[in-house]
């Protein structure tokens, strides 16, 4: 048997997207063989693709190169030392960031230390949508230092890492406000949050007293935000493009303001699969593509209208 992988050969439109295969890769030392079953879509994968970024510009000379940093499947055999996981388990991981990528592929060898064992209460479609995006979700509001009472509003409240974070920030006894478009009102009603219909007016003529902002949107829309907050409130800006504008009118106007890189965490990845079991957190897939329809994907994720998660079907 053969192993497929989704590849960019070169750096373009989501068409550039192409298939190769390969041998079944043997384990090393320390790693596991994982059988791919959903690999999940980040924004950052279709940046990467089309050229933009710093993950394109250090893998500018690796083409073509596998993208996806989020895996979810079965260990399908150990390298010598790797004692973590069993054969058979369901593991998840947020694998290779920044640099290595390699999760749209059938089969792949990792480190067992970048993988988590999936408890029986969840799904694995539900794992493979958390790593990259949990993980931001997890961390941003943990910088923030979000607590209980704290009025917060979450920018992008509906996205792949939003819909995380409101549920997080309302499980921690916050008073969580989100911004969306009309049709996610309700959705993001349904997670505990206040949500506020961008499209109707900017979230600055709509709320005031905010203790901490997630920016999740950045330019225009985050600038427009920071005029929501109270004195000495906490603002965390999360596309990186952006930060350093948001992050020097935040501070001008007296906030904490810092940007964020996301770092993978398998611990962390427990705790959000713990969440997932028993209830806490859910998490929402708005579509799974077989891995052949790897473009729509990309260009799904590309409108920046997705609600939650993209996942890619590796094994149909
Ligand atoms: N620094 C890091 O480590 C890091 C890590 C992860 C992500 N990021 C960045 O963070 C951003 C969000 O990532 P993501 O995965 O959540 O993206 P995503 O899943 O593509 O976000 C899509 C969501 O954004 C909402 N949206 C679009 N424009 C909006 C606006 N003007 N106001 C409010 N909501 C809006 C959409 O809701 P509607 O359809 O209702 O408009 C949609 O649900 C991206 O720029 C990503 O690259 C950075």
């Amino acid at each position: 048997m053969k192993c497929k992988q989704v590849v960019i050969p070169e750096f373009g439109a989501a068409e550039v997207l192409s298939f190769q295969e390969i041998e079944i890769p043997q384990p090393q030392a320390g790693e596991v063989l994982v059988k791919v079953a959903y690999s999940g879509i980040n924004p950052i994968d279709v940046k990467t693709r089309a050229g933009l970024g710093w993950a394109a510009a250090e893998n500018k000379d690796n083409l073509p190169w596998v993208p996806g940093y989020d895996i979810a499947g079965t260990v399908e055999g150990l390298g010598e030392g790797a004692e973590k996981f069993e054969v058979g388990e369901e593991i998840v991981g947020f694998i290779g960031f920044p640099v290595r990528g390699g999760g749209y592929s059938q089969y792949v060898c990792i480190p067992e230390s970048e993988l988590t064992l999936i408890p029986n209460s969840v799904a694995l479609e539900a794992a493979a949508a958390l790593p990259l995006a949990g993980q931001t979700a997890a961390q941003a509001i943990n910088k923030a230092q979000v607590q209980e009472g704290d009025r917060v509003l979450i920018l992008a409240g509906a996205g792949g890492v939003g819909h995380i974070a409101v549920q997080i920030a309302v499980a921690a006894k916050a008073e969580v406000y989100t911004t969306c478009s009309e049709r996610n009102l309700d959705y993001l009603a349904t997670l505990g949050a206040h949500a506020i219909n961008y499209e109707f007016a900017p979230a600055s003529e709509r709320l005031s007293d905010v203790d901490v902002l997630i920016d999740l949107v950045g330019g225009d829309t985050a600038l427009d935000a920071l005029k929501c907050l109270k004195d000495n409130a906490r603002v965390v800006t999360i596309p990186t493009i952006t930060a350093e504008l948001v992050c020097e009118k935040a501070k001008l106007l007296g906030f904490e303001a810092s940007g964020m890189l996301v770092s993978p965490d398998a611990k962390q990845m427990e705790t959000l699969l713990y969440m997932v079991g028993v209830g806490l957190l859910k998490t929402e897939i708005q579509h799974v593509y077989p891995y052949q329809q790897v473009v729509e994907a990309h260009q799904q994720v590309e409108t920046s209208r997705t609600r939650g998660k993209v996942l890619l079907n590796m094994q149909c």
